[in-house]
């Protein structure tokens, strides 16, 4: 028996317009589990109608900053009296593993109260104004109608990093999840009505990208679009923007370096290497697919990972001995499947797996065995490109500037990781490296006090953090005469 959700339009669950509805898969059995709607144009204009509502007419658009807040933390409450439930339907639908998730999904509250608690905060300020008689001051209002569109490796922790800053500025969401994991997102509606957000603050639109995503980017009353997702889609995502001048942030991909060096403590540089690239079947954006490690150590430091990698579980991600789950969708899988033939091909020489995983318990999942190549040159395709998956490529470095050089020589900059012992090395590395994270002595940490994006092609914007909010707000400049005077020449300027 399939489940069948429904859209979310202004504070109900409904069908979509289409009465038209599309599988999503479980990726461990390989079946189908749910119904999803397939929504159309006439969805997103409803949901984006109901949204400027709220913005414009609704209580959300009275009532105050603090009111505001407190609806937020009774949210991050709801969610983390339900994070078992709502990390068990990330699980059945994306296929990474419960013990990630469940420990995502307790954590996740933290954003509702960091945001609620900032949202009577958003302080404008008193101009000391250059000119005689005027009183000048700023203040920030929301920039209007959110779009959130979110990709399927998080969807849940993305809802909070993009709508968590969004509400406390006062904006409204239409969100358009991964139509690979939608049924989360459509669950967690039902704890934003519980939590008491009025009618309209929250939409959820379900569906294709080139159907329903880029419907909701061009629609005249999206103020902005707030993005995580392939570099292909964010370029599509921004130029359709720009031809209405809305706001954007990308959060897009990486090909981050974790950078080893000789005297780092090889045990924790370890643990670092395999949860920089394993931990989520490397479906991160932030995976440490490029390990670039000195030389003078490298064939030990390769025989620590590969002695790991030996130990790790395949299997089912509901599991708590689980290490590794399988690869979400299909397309993923056929990518990551491709992209270890072209290493090959291009003469990387791989010294662990390689393949579709095959044995007990992984005949109908989508497997992929982890995967290590070594003697990699930084040029090649599988240094350079993305492949979201459990595919490692070691590369050895000599010197310091070198791993810069490297470490820097791809069109992305999300995150990096670094392992030295000595203080003033790792300082230098950090300020060399072009990344929007930079992470030493460790991997794969994120907070909501902590700015999270990338530079160069990796994206635009950050996410988390107290600026975050300014992603959502626009400043407004407000002058007012104290003059009494006569009124000057009209036809020169002030
Ligand atoms: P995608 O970027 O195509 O999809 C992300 C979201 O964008 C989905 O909700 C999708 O429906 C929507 N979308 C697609 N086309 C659109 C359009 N023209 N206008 C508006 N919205 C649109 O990513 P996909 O196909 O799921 O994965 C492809 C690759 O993207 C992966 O192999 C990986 O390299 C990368 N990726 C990066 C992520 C990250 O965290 N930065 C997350 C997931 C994927
Ligand atoms: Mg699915």
């Amino acid at each position: 028996m399939t489940q069948t959700f429904q859209i979310f339009i202004d504070g109900a669950y409904c069908d979509a317009a289409t009465g038209q509805w599309f599988d999503t898969l479980d990726p461990y059995t390989g079946e189908t589990w749910a119904q999803i709607p397939r929504c159309g144009a006439e969805d997103v204009d409803r949901a984006v109608a109901a949204a400027r509502r709220a913005m414009t007419t609704g209580p959300w658009a009275t009532m105050t900053a603090t009111q505001r807040g407190k609806i937020m933390h009774r949210l991050g409450d709801l969610v983390a009296e339900h994070a078992d439930r709502l990390a068990a339907l990330e699980v059945r639908d994306n296929g990474k593993l419960l013990a990630e998730m469940a420990g995502q999904l307790k954590y996740h509250p933290e954003w509702w109260y960091y945001y609620g608690g900032l949202a009577d905060k958003i302080e404008g300020s008193v101009v000391p104004i250059d000119k005689p008689d005027l009183f000048t001051y700023t203040t920030h209002e929301p920039v209007g109608v959110v779009a959130a569109i979110t990709a399927w490796n998080s969807p849940l922790l993305f809802i909070a990093w993009k709508c968590a800053p969004a509400l406390a500025a006062g904006c409204s969401v239409v969100i358009k999840p991964s139509e690979f994991t939608s049924a989360s997102t459509l669950a967690f509606m039902e704890l934003t009505k519980q939590a008491g957000f009025p009618d309209g603050v929250w939409n959820v639109v379900t569906g294709f990208g080139p159907e329903v995503g880029a419907e909701l980017v061009a629609h005249k009353d999206v103020a902005k679009i707030t993005f995580t997702g392939s570099d292909t889609t964010g370029r599509k995502i921004y130029e359709a923007a720009a031809r209405g001048l809305k706001r954007v942030s990308l959060e897009l991909g990486g090909k981050s370096p974790n950078i080893v060096f000789a005297d780092a403590d090889l045990d924790a540089a370890v643990a670092g290497a395999v949860s920089g690239i394993f931990a989520a079947t490397g479906q991160t954006c932030i995976a440490g697919s490029r390990l670039l490690v000195q030389n003078s150590i490298k064939d030990a430091f390769t025989e620590k990972m590969l002695a790991v990698a030996r130990d790790a579980r395949m299997g089912d991600p509901m599991q708590p001995d689980t290490h590794i789950g399988p690869v979400t969708t299909q397309p993923q899988f056929q990518k990551i499947l491709s992209y270890i033939d072209i290493a090959k091909s291009e003469g990387a020489r791989c010294i662990f797996g390689g393949n579709r995983a095959q044995g007990p318990g992984l005949e109908n999942g989508l497997f992929v065995e982890p995967t290590i190549f070594t003697d990699v040159s930084n040029s090649m395709r599988i240094a350079q490109e993305e492949v979201f998956g459990p595919v490692l490529s070691i590369i050895g470095f000599d010197e310091e500037e070198d791993a810069v050089q490297l470490g820097n020589d791809v069109i992305y900059g999300l995150a990096a990781g670094v392992w030295t012992k000595d203080i003033a090395r790792a300082m230098r590395m950090s300020k060399a490296l072009k990344a929007g994270i930079v992470w030493v002595n460790t991997y794969r940490v994120i907070s909501y006090m902590m700015p999270f994006g990338g530079v160069k092609q990796s994206g635009i914007g950050r996410e988390s953090g107290i600026r975050a909010i300014e992603e959502f707000l626009e400043t407004k400049a407000v002058w007012i005469s104290t003059s009494d005077a006569p009124p000057a020449n009209p036809f020169i300027q002030r």
